[in-house]
């Protein structure tokens, strides 16, 4: 199969056919992930949270992203892979947002993705003047939450509502290939998916998004620090892993590990 691109994602929203991507870190789960066909791995910077153990994801780095980058691009021969541009790498100049898109792509991402419209738009257009495919991200933008004060459910209210539908076209212009769109009532995100051509992904966006993203770690039942309502457990890995962690200490302690069969 050849790789997923952004014109695949562009026909696959003309068909109806709906969009698959989750997040991934690291060779082996992306491996994984890319042996079912889905469509995105999003080398997300929720890795702050999952991997690193910080509480946002403002505390992570170019150094971080590209790290992980490298990692999930081994694993992959099918998945389109996007690489997030963390917090202050496009927020000062459009040539820095280059020069830092740029070393994402070197690592073995295919697109970036970028939050936000107004502040950044001008950073965006830079990006995909130098040829690399941006991904938007609006809504709940998670590097904002210390200027909103929390990961409230956004564009509740008409006027954020017409705001938020106002960016999604504004970015399809600059030239964004797809939008991620993260907690916001499921009726203002049919109005968004309407209103643009480009595919919109959902994170607790309701049915209508052209498709769906979940954090691999959340949706596998492995990452109990929060766990916000619009995840699905598709596993219960933590509990499993607990239960393999105590079988193997428990037959270590007794003896019964290594048995015949595991030594030499
Ligand atoms: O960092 C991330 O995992 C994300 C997704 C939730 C869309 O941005
Ligand atoms: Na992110």
């Amino acid at each position: 199969m050849n790789r997923v691109t952004t014109k695949v994602l562009m026909e696959k929203k003309q068909r109806g056919e709906k969009i698959t991507m989750l997040t991934a870190y690291d060779y082996t789960f992306a491996k994984l992930f890319d042996s079912c066909m889905v469509d995105i791995l999003l080398v997300g910077d929720s890795l702050g949270m999952v991997i690193l153990g910080y509480d946002s994801t403002i505390p992570v780095t170019m150094d971080d992203m590209e790290h992980h980058v490298k990692a999930v691009a081994r694993g992959t021969k099918y998945a389109m892979v996007v690489a997030d541009m963390p917090f202050l790498s496009y927020h000062t100049t459009p040539e820095e947002a280059v020069k830092n898109a740029g070393r994402l792509i070197r690592a073995g991402a295919y697109a970036v993705k970028m939050e936000g419209c107004d502040d950044v738009l001008d950073k965006i257009e830079a990006v995909l003047k130098a040829q690399i495919p941006v991904m938007g991200h609006l809504g709940l933008t998670p590097q904002s939450v210390n200027v909103f004060g929390g990961y409230d459910l956004r564009a509740k209210e008409e006027e954020e509502a017409k705001k938020l539908i106002e960016d999604a076209k504004k970015l399809e212009k600059a030239g964004v290939f797809a939008i991620v769109l993260e907690k916001v009532p499921a009726m203002v995100a049919k109005q968004v998916q309407e209103s643009v051509k480009i595919p919109v992904i959902g994170i607790g966006a309701g049915p209508y998004c052209d498709g769906q993203v979940l954090v691999c770690y959340d949706m596998l039942g492995m990452y109990e620090d929060f766990k916000p309502r619009f995840v699905k457990r598709y596993a219960e890995i933590g509990s499993a892993i607990k239960d393999a962690v105590s079988r193997y200490i428990d037959e270590v302690k007794k003896g019964e590990f290594p048995g015949k069969e595991h030594s030499y």
